[in-house]
């Protein structure tokens, strides 16, 4: 096992080579070896590669939300940026991009969001949190979505200026703003989980903390509020069970109650 575990790092450092002499399709064929094994070390494979083996079916198997994360692990801001540009593309109303993303990977700034966090050791210990924040003006971008829109052939150019009423309509509701940011940005961050986790990296979303201190603390602007953190950092126990899921026939109705 640690041959193996040695080689296939090796490999990864240095995919284009290949490792003592071996050929490219030797060291892929050590990989998917080793991958069937050794199911629960896909960290070791994909991290380095900074691409999955994993197709989307294993990615959403693998993914758990982190107990403990490596307090000496880093995480460079090319991953962070990689993982947003994923996030981004979730879908939402009307194009409207809700998401905003605050990233604190500053060890002192990670110590203020753990205070704001009920002290939550995690916040400390990952390597980065990303605040997920929700734009309540998100419906001030309709004319930018609408020229999109109308360009790409999705909307004829005379129906431009109902769409962006329609969209102004909608948000004139206050409830409706929060709703949509809140639904916006819930994608975007199982987007953004999934996208970390394709690169080796854990995650665990959190709702536990102060909404006011974090505004406070980072100076958040009032049209934007904290939906939820993603903390994001190397899974120190990443063989941890699945929690129970319930039954599909538990949560699945057809055609109404
Ligand atoms: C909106 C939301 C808020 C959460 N808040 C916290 C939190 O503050 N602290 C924490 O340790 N876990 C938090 N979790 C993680 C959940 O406990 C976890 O997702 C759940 O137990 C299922 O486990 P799994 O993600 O490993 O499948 C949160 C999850 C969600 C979706």
């Amino acid at each position: 096992m640690s041959r193996l575990r040695k080689e296939i790092t090796s490999c990864s450092y240095s995919v284009v080579k290949t490792m003592s002499g071996r050929s490219i399709a030797t060291c892929f064929r050590l990989i998917v070896h080793f991958k069937h094994k050794h199911e629960n070390v896909r960290q070791i494979i994909t991290k380095p590669f900074g691409g999955s083996m994993m197709n989307f079916q294993q990615l959403l198997q693998a993914r758990r939300s982190v107990n403990q994360f490596d307090p000496n692990a880093t995480i460079s801001r090319d991953d962070l940026e990689s993982m947003i540009e994923s996030a981004t593309l979730a879908p939402s109303s009307y194009n409207l991009q809700h998401w905003r993303f605050l990233v604190v990977d500053d060890k002192e700034q990670k110590l203020k969001l753990k205070k704001a966090a009920f002290h939550q050791q995690k916040v400390e210990d990952a390597s980065a949190a990303i605040v997920i924040l929700g734009n309540l003006q998100a419906h001030k971008d309709a004319e930018r979505i609408a020229d999109d829109l109308t360009e790409k052939g999705y909307l004829p150019a005379q129906y431009k200026e109902n769409v962006i009423n329609q969209i102004e309509g909608l948000y004139s509701n206050e409830s409706m703003q929060r709703d949509e940011a809140i639904r916006g940005s819930s994608l975007a961050a199982m987007a953004l989980m999934l996208a970390a986790k394709e690169k080796g990296y854990g995650s665990c979303p959190m709702i536990g903390f102060d909404p006011q201190l974090v505004r406070q603390e980072f100076n958040i602007p009032e049209h934007l509020i904290p939906v939820m953190m993603i903390t994001i950092g190397t899974d120190l126990d990443p063989e941890m069970p699945r929690k129970i899921r319930f039954a599909v026939e538990e949560v699945t109705t057809y055609n109404g109650f």
